[in-house]
């Protein structure tokens, strides 16, 4: 598996603090079968965007480390940036802010609001020739109560990344229906971990991989988890093609979520009995 979105760099921003917790979570990485790990250190405003010129040498020295340690995992740069004029500027400044040398790039989307101009931005770095790919929409309250205005973004190219976990339900309900129903609509072209520590927020695409072949099947599975990563690492184009917005296709996902939930209740009851 590829991984665009985690933040896996020792003291850089709220993830590890250590580089001994960072290898521990590209050993927790590299055992769930992710080959490729981006790291996307969160960066908000200029001066922040002025580090993006340290990550590569933190990805370097990391990757060091994980080889010394025998784990087989490639790290990738790259940065989480938040959506502000201020990106425009780090990109007219050539820093570095996009994934590894592709012309992507991985956009925060608050968790309580739609920043200021945010459409404009978007289309701002379009203009650029930058492919803006939105981080973890599902987790927005704003979104959650109104998913249609993606629908003007991704229709015009934006690309959207969901957290493994949110498919999980490790973020409430909200969140997993709102990601069930991105799916549906084929708005989601990533599920990557946002992995913050080897604890509570670690790297677990393994789990969301299996429940969404559950969920969308295999093909749909491996363009989420594989190909499209690779296509960012290959500078290659990501296919996308969002359908139209229709309420009525939430309640019938509904429906298929709650038969996927009952299988996955029999089957850990199942293995409960083996076990037992
Ligand atoms: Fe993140």
């Amino acid at each position: 598996m590829i991984d665009i979105h985690s933040h896996i760099l020792p003291e850089m921003d709220d993830g590890p603090e250590t580089i001994e917790e960072a290898i521990e979570i590209a050993r927790l990485a590299a055992a769930d079968g992710t080959k490729t790990i981006f790291a996307t250190p969160h960066m908000a405003e200029t001066n922040e965007f002025a580090t993006a010129t340290c990550v590569s040498e933190s990805v370097r020295e990391l990757q060091k480390a994980i080889d010394a340690q025998g784990i087989t995992l490639n790290v990738a740069p790259g940065v989480e940036v938040y959506p502000s004029d201020d990106v425009l500027r780090a990109v007219d400044a050539g820093l570095p802010v996009k994934l590894a040398s592709s012309n992507y790039l991985l956009l925060d989307c608050p968790l309580n609001i739609i920043p200021m101009g945010f459409e404009q931005l978007v289309f701002s770095l379009q203009t650029r020739g930058i492919t803006p790919i939105l981080a973890h929409p599902e987790r927005s309250v704003v979104i959650q109560e109104k998913p249609q205005i993606l629908e003007p973004l991704v229709s015009r190219g934006m690309l959207v990344q969901c957290n493994a976990s949110s498919i999980l339900g490790i973020h409430g309900r909200q969140a997993e229906e709102t990601m069930m129903l991105f799916l549906q609509h084929k708005w989601v072209h990533f599920v990557a971990s946002d992995a913050h520590s080897a604890g509570r927020r670690r790297p677990r695409l393994s789990e969301a991989v299996d429940t969404l072949l559950n969920l969308v099947g295999s093909e749909m599975t491996q363009e989420l988890a594989w190909h499209n990563g690779q296509r960012i690492l290959n500078g290659e184009k990501v296919p996308s093609q969002p359908l139209a917005y229709s309420p009525k296709t939430r309640r019938n996902w509904l429906h298929k979520l709650i038969a996927s939930r009952r299988g996955k209740y029999s089957e850990n009851k199942l293995e409960s009995n083996v076990c037992s």
